[in-house]
């Protein structure tokens, strides 16, 4: 059902036509706006914009539904990889036996970094943040051509360079781990899975591998899986824009890790630890703070709550928080962190602040009390973030550059400065 809409500006009639999505999100076409009427839609942070079509990831936020290409979250959850979830993203259907085996190996084989590339390790401060890291050795990453494999033209070398991206961004978070506390860097092994290897890389030690726990794995993979895409957010409309130039794909996925960085994003999941462990030192149970929030003392926000979309509750906290509690059982650990976040959720879920604006834990809630259990560093935390949305970066960019009509963005704006003066000479001026 494509219909129309009707827009009056200035007392003319603009006939405008609407697209219907496949699950029935109806969007008004108003890319002749400008043309025909000189005006164009004001809607500062996107709260309304559809940037494009995408076949990636459906959302409803309402609902609390979150698929990828089709596929419920919980199922995935339960019955995938992120591996095979990071193909399914890229290539649009899941892998057969042999697709998977054979997309294993291009991400085995492209998984060491160029040799050269740690000098640029060893330029960063001891203290660098490993986002900052991250960002920058991706886009350095660019500079070296693949060390295996030969390419003729770019459509050859998308899956070569997809796989060097998912892979490789494992092998430079766990390198600036190690960096940062000072431990020789580490390689990853050709017979581990992804997440066994990450947990390999960040932890063994010279002579003393580490011993890998398959509920840890299990976990962690989990984790990865739950951040593998999310539709047009601030990182990956990023990588949008970037690539909607023709840059590279090395260069729009180093750009989304500069936009997942931030709290208010990918950067929640350390907030959120920095939080609770605050509410802790203080020895508050959270009450005290929670009022501070309501109040807006200082503009504090209660981390890992709220989220632009999803007004009822994150599909992925309630697969995480369930993870979260196993994960503790497995470790035999007691986190007083978790009964501080416990007793925010519960206060939070029933005061009328909070359920006014539709404010629910979202993903960043609980996936810090996993990481940090497994020893994780906080400052880490927005890079596991990184690593696992990798692929729906990438496929996000494949859409870009396999979208044959797409152009440069370049969205407008409302001019609020002044108006035109002339040049006032330095004398003058007060
Ligand atoms: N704690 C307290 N108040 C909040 C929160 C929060 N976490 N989130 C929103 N509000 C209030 C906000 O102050 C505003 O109140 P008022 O109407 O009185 O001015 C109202 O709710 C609407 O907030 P908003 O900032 O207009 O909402 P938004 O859609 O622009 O922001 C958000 C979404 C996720 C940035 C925001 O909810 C937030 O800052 N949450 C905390 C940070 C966080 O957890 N981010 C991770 C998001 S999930 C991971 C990802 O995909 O990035």
């Amino acid at each position: 059902m494509n219909g129309t809409a009707e827009l009056i500006i200035d007392g003319k009639t603009l006939t405008l036509p609407t697209v219907v999505g496949t699950e029935g999100e109806v969007g008004i076409d108003i890319s002749t706006l400008r043309s025909k009427t000189g005006a164009i839609t004001l809607d500062p942070a996107y709260g309304n914009t559809g940037a494009c079509k995408s076949a990636i990831t459906f959302i409803h936020g309402e609902k609390g539904i979150l698929q990828y290409r089709g596929y419920d979250i919980a199922e995935l959850a339960q019955k995938s990889s992120f591996i095979e979830t990071a193909y399914l993203l890229i290539y649009g259907e899941l892998p057969t036996a042999a697709e998977l085996t054979g997309f294993s190996e291009l991400l085995t084989e492209n998984q060491m970094l160029h040799q050269d590339m740690r000098h640029h390790f060893d330029a960063f401060p001891p203290k660098a943040h490993p986002m900052s890291i991250l960002s920058a050795m991706i886009h350095a990453s660019s500079s070296y051509p693949s060390a295996k494999t030969r390419y003729k033209t770019l459509q050859e070398a998308f899956p070569i360079h997809a796989a060097r991206l998912i892979s490789q961004t494992r092998t430079i978070a766990t390198n600036s781990y190690r960096k940062a506390a000072g431990l020789p860097p580490s390689y990853p092994k050709t017979n581990l899975k992804f997440t066994e290897n990450f947990l390999h890389m960040m932890f063994s030690l010279p002579g003393e591998d580490y011993e890998l726990n398959p509920e840890i794995v299990r976990a962690l993979d989990l984790i990865f899986l739950l951040h593998a895409d999310h539709e047009q957010n601030c990182s990956t409309s990023t990588v949008r824009m970037v690539a909607s130039s023709q840059a590279n794909v090395f260069a729009s996925a180093s750009a989304g890790v500069c936009a997942l960085w931030g709290p208010l994003h990918g950067g929640a999941n350390q907030a959120v630890l920095e939080m609770l462990q605050e509410i802790h030192r203080e020895g508050d149970d959270g009450t005290k703070f929670l009022n501070e929030v309501k109040n807006k003392v200082g503009n504090r926000r209660l981390m890992g709550f709220g989220h632009r979309v999803y007004k009822n509750f994150d599909p992925r906290a309630v697969i995480i928080k369930e993870q979260c509690d196993k994960v503790l059982a497995t470790l035999k650990k007691h986190d007083p962190l978790l009964a501080i976040a416990k007793k925010l959720e519960e206060i939070a879920l029933s005061d009328e602040y909070f359920i006014s604006r539709k404010l629910y834990p979202n993903v960043d809630f609980y996936s810090g009390i996993i990481m940090r259990a497994i020893g994780i560093p906080v400052n880490m935390f927005t890079v596991l973030f990184a690593i696992g949305r990798m692929p729906g970066w990438v496929a996000n960019y494949k859409e870009v550059m396999d979208d044959t009509d797409s152009r440069i963005s370049r969205p407008r704006q409302i001019y609020t400065g002044e108006t035109l003066r002339s040049y006032k000479p330095m004398s003058e001026r007060a």
